[in-house]
């Protein structure tokens, strides 16, 4: 019989968690335990491991935590949900490259209004090979998922946003030319 171990650093989210797993009938099925990131696991219990709802940033951070402490022992697929685009998106995909995971699946998806990159990595070779798999993604650039044109859409208005902010208020240049050539890859996706 499959089943998980959910772990949440705050108690409310657990005890939400709780409440919907007792409604949906898993609540022995999936256990629930405080903690930080995958340190809730011990090394060899969960063959799959997600992470999912934070931020990139907090995301990277969790993951070189549980590489440095063995929390990752076992854990041959990764699936990562980060609540953010560019520039934190391609961020996180080198930071779990340069972690030793290839990054072998990805899809997108749309909740309230929302767009997410959901990536999947096992151990293995590098498959970042250039700026636009890291920015794009390495399986996403090549448009098969049905939201990529949404996707895509999405983040130039974004971006187009930024920038005229940036060019209106005082931008660091360096940060404004970085803007403008994610702009030109997104402009080449389509
Ligand atoms: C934006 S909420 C997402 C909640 C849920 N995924 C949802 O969509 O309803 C982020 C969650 O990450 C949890 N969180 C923040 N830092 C964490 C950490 N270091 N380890 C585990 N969970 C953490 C927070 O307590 C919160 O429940």
């Amino acid at each position: 019989m499959p089943s998980a171990i959910a772990g949440d650093l705050n108690p409310f989210p657990l005890e939400a968690a709780a409440a919907t797993l007792e409604q949906l009938g898993l609540r022995d099925r999936i256990e629930l335990r405080r903690g930080s990131g995958l340190q809730v696991l011990q090394p060899g219990e969960v063959s799959t491991a997600v992470i999912a709802g934070i931020g990139a940033p907090l995301a990277e951070r969790l993951l070189s935590e549980a590489q440095a402490t063995g929390a990752l022992a076992g854990v041959r697929r990764l699936i990562i949900q980060p609540n953010h685009g560019y520039p934190k998106l391609g961020s996180l995909r080198a930071h779990i490259d340069a972690l030793g995971w290839g990054i072998i699946d990805e899809c997108l998806a749309y909740d309230h209004g929302r767009m997410y990159a959901i990536i999947v990595a096992e151990p293995g070779p590098s498959t970042l090979q250039d700026e636009v798999d890291r920015e794009l993604g390495p399986i996403l650039r090549r448009g098969n998922d049905p939201l990529f044109g949404a996707w895509i859409e999405h983040e130039r208005a974004r971006l187009t946003q930024a920038c005229q902010g940036m060019q209106r208020g005082r931008a660091d240049p360096q940060q404004l030319a970085s803007y403008q050539r994610m702009l030109a890859i997104l402009a080449a996706a389509v």
